[in-house]
């Protein structure tokens, strides 16, 4: 998922060759903690931490994530907070539909097996 989200800023980015990264700030701790931020030049700023523990596959673990990111586009701020953990990526904006009900309608994985 990270990647999908570094491919999003890459897009945004390309449209922009002169654009720079600034301020990026990048900091992990010996429990496997981090937490990362960078801004660039023609608006987009994007931050995230996550923690690492043992979860459903213990032998591999698990990392909950969570940030922002935000980018300019015609004039108007655009901002994306989310969290990611074993069960996907959620995104939450403004400009987003509203997915927090989505799991009602499918349902879990675990209700079709
Ligand atoms: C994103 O998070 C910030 C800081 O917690 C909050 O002020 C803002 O309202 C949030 N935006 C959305 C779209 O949830």
């Amino acid at each position: 998922m990270k990647t999908f989200v570094l491919l999003c800023l890459v897009a945004l980015a390309a449209a922009d060759q002169s654009a720079r990264i600034v301020n990026y700030q990048y900091g992990i701790e010996e429990d496997g903690a981090y937490e990362a931020q960078y801004q660039t030049t023609n608006g987009i700023s994007a931050k995230e931490d996550g923690i690492s523990y043992p979860g459903n596959v213990p032998e591999a673990g698990n990392y909950v994530r969570s940030g922002s990111y935000s980018y300019e586009w015609e004039g108007v701020t655009y901002t994306v907070n989310w969290t990611a953990d074993e069960n996907g990526f959620h995104p939450v904006g403004d400009h987003l539909p509203d997915f927090s009900h989505t799991r009602e309608h499918i349902g879990s994985i675990d209700d079709h097996q």
